[in-house]
Parts: C-alpha cells; structure tokens; sequence
C-alpha cells in the first residue's frame, strides 16, 4: 500500500490561498470554547485526536510530572510522525504534529526551576503549558504539587511567573485550580495567579476534599467569573466540572459565566461528546475507528484497551449487552490482529489521514449560549472575519457519519508498511519510571453503558 499521508504542512502557496491562521495561540483563543481536560491514561494521543476530530477547541495532555520529562528521549516515528518522549521503560509523552496547534501540555511540579526545564524539553512541540494545582492524590501532594499548591500560592505563583518569564512568548502559560473551601481565599488565590500573566485559568469546581462522585460546584464558578472582570485582567476563565458535553457546556457557560467549558469523565465516556451530534453505538461507530488509528499510531495496546474500556454512549440499534461482548473481546485480545473482523486488515492509515484532515480545515466553533446569539455570531463568522471563503469550510461542529464499519474484513486491505526505525513503545501504565498521579483507578469490568 501507498501511503498518501504527509505530516508536513502544506506548501507556502497552497496555504497563502487559505485564510490565514493564527500560528500561535493567545489569551482569547482560551474564550468561547468546549476543551478536553487533561487526564492521565484516558487522555492519551488517540483520544485527544478524536476529541480535534469531532470538535474541542484545544487538548490539554495528561499531566506529566516535570523530572519524568526531564529524563525522556524526544523519537519521531518517520512514518507516522508520532512523537514520543521516551522514559527508560515506558513512553512518559506521546504527541503527534497536527494536534500541535491545540495542545496544551501539563505539568506537574513544586519547583519554578524543574518546571521551566520541563517546559523547554516539550516547548517545540505543544503550543501551550499548564500547571496542576488540583490534583488531590498523596502522590502529587507529598511532593508538593498538584493541589498541595493551592495552600502554597507563593510557590504556585512562582512556577507559573518562571513559566511565563522563561518560555517562548507564544507559548501559552496557564494553570488549572480547585475551588478552595471558602469564596474569599479562592478569589484572594485567583487574584494572584491572574496576575502572573496567565493567559487563561480553569477551575474545578470542586475543593481538594470533595470525591469526583461528588456533584461539581460549578454555581460558585459566576461570583469568581465577576470577580475576575473586575480585575480589567481580560484573563478567560474556564469552567470545568460535570460537563456532559457541547449542548450542556452551554448551560454550563451560562451558570457560571465561564469563557469556556472543559470536560474530563464525560468526554473519557465518549471523545466525540464535543460534537452537537455525538456518535452513538459506540461498538459500532467509534470503537473500530479508535482502534484502527491505534494501530496506525502504535499506540500501547494496553493504553488502548484501558482508554476503550472506559466508552460509553447512547444506544440505539446496538444492545448493551452486545456492546459489552465487544469490549470484554477486546480487551482479552492480545493486539490489534486478533480483531480484523472487528477493524479489517486496514494498517489505520485511511482513518488517521481522515482526522488530519478534519483537524487542519477546522475554523473556530464559538461556544453559544442562545439562538440569537447564535444568528448574530453567524453573521460575522470567524472564518470571514479572518477573510477567507467559508464556502470550502465542511461544518465540524457536527459529528461525521462513521459507518458502522468502513472497511469490511473481506476487503483484504494489505498492512501498510511498518517501519522498522519505528521504536517499539513499552507498557505506558507500568515501569519503573516516575508515575504520574493517576486518579481513582476504575474497574475494566462490568462495562455498564
Ligand atoms: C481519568 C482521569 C484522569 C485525570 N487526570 C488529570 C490530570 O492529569 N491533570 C488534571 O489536572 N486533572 C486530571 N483529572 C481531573 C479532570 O481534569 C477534571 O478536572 C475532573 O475530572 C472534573 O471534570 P469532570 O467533572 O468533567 O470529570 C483527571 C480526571 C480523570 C477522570
């Protein structure tokens, strides 16, 4: 088989006839937008490329601690073009260039001097960087980090100033928080981070205490929101807790007042939940594509598994207990052979080159909060006011009718060619390299949907 795909931008006369985008990201490209929130495992490259697909504005990366990346080897797949940072026994961080323009990297750290370092090994390859200062788990606290640095905000505040001060300027810097027990301390908070020259915040509505089961605060969120107006910072505030999706991202932005949505477990369930339209019968839609552009990005087969035991969606010709045979197949599989009636003998080339297509034509969705509003940001879409045709511009706001299965196993597509520099990836959720916090393990069984 040919492979058609390319990872190179297009050529400078093919792209000076589009309208021209913004090469880098800034302070607004943080407003009116529905983002996949960071999250170790569910967050891994194959899921942040169908969340591009079917509609999130930016991707955040699971968070990495900072002297995890710092020992890492930057390989590029020549095939591919998968990039991977690679820690003795594992893979700590794995990207691909087309996500590049949307991706948020993030950083676990206690120190502004590792977090810069951190920061510079990834910089060419991401477009913005994150602190975490919500994670709960002992791993992340004990050292300092995660939420530990919400009780210590000259720290927090620190890191974040190195940050900015260190890193490229078009390079974002931002940091996503947990609501602190009392209104008071966590405006006294924002105020200081808003002022280190963030280009957005997130907060999760929930305090450090609080289980994820627990429903998310997001009312506090407005007085915050108003709050930081107030400032004249014109620093976007992003909502995140509970969110199911881009319709209710809209109620959530009208709570809170929130620039924008992000979304964690809602879209773990579901990639496609930033779509108006998001794919149903996930055993039939999502999970074959999923698994096809795995394949194509050798991406662990056990990250694999974990991310699709995690789906779960509307049903409507599919049964539950159909949807569960699969998954429980899939995950007694041992790779990506053992399913070709599932994927076909496609190498997943097709389906990758599919996404990076969809990604590279995407225009700006604003997050709407009405209908009339929505007629008025109609009539000056982002696509014209950049000066360029929206004529060419497919709609991506609405999930692409997936076939049930785009190439039926008797296609008998040869393998594409595998690359022997290609280096093969150990378990990404095992080793001896520094772990990263990991949140409240869920079970692979029972796959309820
Ligand atoms: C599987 C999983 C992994 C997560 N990993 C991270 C992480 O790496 N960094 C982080 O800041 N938050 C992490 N979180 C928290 C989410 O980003 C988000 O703040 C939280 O789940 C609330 O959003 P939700 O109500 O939409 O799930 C994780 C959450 C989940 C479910």
């Amino acid at each position: 088989m040919t492979r058609t795909m390319s990872t190179s931008p297009p050529p400078d006369n093919e792209r000076a006839t589009k309208r021209p985008k913004l090469e880098h990201l800034t302070s607004d490209s943080f407003k009116n937008g529905v983002f996949l929130a960071p999250m170790v495992r569910s967050g891994a490259l194959p899921t942040r490329l169908m969340a591009l697909k079917h509609g999130a504005s930016l991707v955040w990366g699971p968070e990495v601690v900072d002297k995890a990346i710092l020992r890492a080897e930057r390989v590029v797949d020549p095939v591919t073009g998968v990039i991977s940072y690679n820690g003795k026994t594992r893979a700590i961080f794995t990207t691909h260039p087309i996500e590049r323009p949307y991706l948020i990297y993030q950083i676990g750290s206690a120190s502004p001097e590792l977090a810069v370092q951190a920061a510079k090994t990834v910089v060419q390859d991401v477009s913005g960087v994150d602190l975490n200062c919500g994670c709960p788990k002992p791993f992340s606290t004990h050292a300092g980090m995660g939420a530990a640095l919400l009780t210590n905000p000259d720290l927090l505040c620190d890191i974040l100033t190195a940050l900015r001060r260190e890193l490229p300027p078009h390079v974002t810097v931002s940091a996503k928080i947990r609501l602190l027990p009392s209104q008071d301390d966590t405006k006294r908070l924002v105020e200081r981070i808003v002022r280190t020259g963030v280009s957005a915040l997130t907060v999760h509505c929930r305090t450090r205490n609080m289980r994820p089961r627990e429903a998310a605060l997001i009312e506090r969120l407005r007085e915050i929101v108003e709050f930081v107006e107030g400032l004249g910072v014109d620093i976007p505030v992003v909502a995140n807790g509970d969110c199911q999706g881009w319709e209710d991202a809209k109620r959530v932005k009208k709570i809170t007042g929130a620039s924008s949505v992000m979304i964690a477990t809602a879209a773990e369930a579901n990639p496609s939940c930033f779509s108006s339209t998001p794919l149903q019968d996930l055993g039939a839609t999502l999970i074959p594509s999923y698994l096809r552009l795995c394949r194509y990005i050798d991406n662990h087969w056990a990250l694999t598994k974990f991310c699709i035991s995690q789906f779960r969606g509307a049903r409507k010709d599919v049964t539950k207990d159909e949807t569960n045979d699969l998954k429980a197949r899939i995950i007694k599989s041992k790779g990506f052979d053992e399913l070709t009636d599932l994927i076909g003998n496609s190498s997943g080339e097709a389906d990758f080159v599919e996404i990076a297509d969809i990604i590279r034509s995407r225009r700006p969705r604003p997050l709407l909060v009405d209908s009339e509003a929505e007629k008025t940001l109609q009539s000056v879409s982002p696509a014209t006011e950049e000066g360029g045709s929206s004529d060419d511009d497919g709609p991506f706001v609405a999930t692409p009718p997936d076939r049930p299965n785009p190439e039926p196993p008797t296609s008998r597509a040869p393998l594409g060619p595998s690359s022997d520099t290609r280096i093969p990836l150990p378990a990404i959720i095992t080793g001896s390299d520094m772990l990263t916090p990991t949140p409240t393990p869920k079970p692979l069984f029972p796959f309820g949907s």
